[in-house]
């Protein structure tokens, strides 16, 4: 088991990495009335007990809610039967919510939280990949709305963090991979050794191996916490994170918000694939060669596509509207568009790259 404390900005907070963490969670609950405490948790965890789900068995001893995992749930309805649960409740601003889920749980009720009689405290207990390796740190909360990702929302950091590998025993490959997308692309730009290791130890990943989900979860909310912790609203470092979003965003768009062709973390993958060859190109060396080629051989192996040919789908975009998409992107600004790219494997910059030839050439690479 790992604790340790979080500081983001001005707040702090703890983090719990391990197994059989919940009686932490109960020492923690007593800063709290008990009829002011208000879970909502994933619909999954009330459908699917088994002998890991057990130990989220305390949620019955508290007011709570229900809400389907998945992004239908991310939206200004789900909002408003939060909040008015939240007023049949009698929650009050003293009050804490605690979220128990994936991202979609979690930047929902962190949303909420962060706006319900103008915010209450909050609890996140993540229980995907991408939530404990990801969303569930960094404060950003949020819903999609007007087709438009995280349209609405705001920065609001938790009072504490709970995960508990055995949760993600039950969670499918799929969602398994493309939440370790996101740690794989953390090291490539910020940490060779990790990377390295990556290479080595994906039969364990595989197995889900306990130790070493604790190893890389625990290594990827440090890093993370490094990057947002002096860049709170997303200004240098924190744009970083952003490596292969660009290009993985565009092809998100073209595929819209609501299919199962294409998860986030594919698109991350197919993203990092094509800022691997532009890198390749604009640096040309045994470096930038490396970098290539080794993003080609991780992302392999761990079942994550670095072509559109392994997607669930035949449905395959020509580059055109790609490249729109990525021009409309909301990182542009008036010189140029901003890229992250990486120079070798663990050193990651900011680029302006105005040459359009060049982002079809990387778009190329992945067909
Ligand atoms: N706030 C941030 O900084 C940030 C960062 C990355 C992603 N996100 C957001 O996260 C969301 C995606 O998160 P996600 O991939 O966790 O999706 P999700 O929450 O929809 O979970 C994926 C699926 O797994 C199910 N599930 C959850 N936990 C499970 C478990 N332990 N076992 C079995 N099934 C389980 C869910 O019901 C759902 O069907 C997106 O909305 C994205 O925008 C936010």
């Amino acid at each position: 088991m790992r604790t340790f404390e979080a500081k983001i900005s001005f707040d702090k907070f703890p983090i719990i990495i391990g197994i059989n963490i919940f009686d932490n969670l109960k020492a923690f609950l007593e800063n709290y009335s008990k009829k002011n405490i208000f879970i909502i948790c994933d619909k999954y965890f009330k459908d699917n007990i088994n002998f890991y789900t057990k130990s989220l068995s305390f949620i019955y001893e508290y007011k709570s809610l229900f809400i389907d995992g998945g992004l239908e749930s991310k939206t200004i309805e789900s909002y408003k039967l939060v909040i008015k649960e939240l007023v049949n409740e009698n929650i009050s601003r003293d009050g804490i919510i605690i979220a128990i889920g994936g991202g979609v749980i979690g930047d929902l009720s962190a949303f909420v939280a962060s706006t319900y009689q103008r915010g209450i405290d909050l609890i996140h207990i993540p229980t995907t990949t991408t939530a404990m390796i990801d969303s569930s740190i960094g404060g950003k909360t949020g819903i999609n709305h007007l087709d438009q990702v995280n349209l609405i929302g705001s920065y609001h950091n938790p009072k504490a963090i709970f995960m508990d590998l055995r949760l993600l025993d039950s969670l499918n490959d799929r969602d398994f991979y493309s939440g370790i997308c996101e740690a794989i692309k953390m090291s490539v730009t910020s940490d060779k050794e990790m990377f390295l290791k990556f290479l080595e130890i994906d039969k364990l990943v595989a197995q889900r191996n306990l130790d070493t989900l604790e190893e890389i979860i625990y290594w990827s909310v440090l890093t993370k916490l490094k990057h947002v912790s002096n860049d709170y609203k997303e200004k240098s470092m924190r744009l970083i994170l952003n490596y292969g979003h660009t290009f993985g965003q565009a092809i998100e768009t073209y595929y819209g918000l609501y299919q199962e062709k294409l998860k986030h973390g594919e698109a991350i993958s197919l993203g990092i694939s094509i800022a691997s060859k532009i890198s390749h190109l604009l640096f040309n060396n045994e470096e930038s060669k490396n970098l290539l080629m080794k993003t080609k051989e991780i992302v392999n192996k761990y079942n994550l596509p670095d072509n559109f040919h392994k997607l669930n789908t035949s449905d395959i975009p020509s580059i055109k509207p790609l490249i729109k998409n990525l021009l409309n992107d909301k990182k542009r600004i008036s010189e140029g568009n901003r890229f992250i790219i990486c120079e070798s494997i663990g050193n990651a910059k900011i680029k302006l790259l105005s040459d359009e030839n060049i982002l079809i050439k990387g778009f190329e690479y992945i067909y």
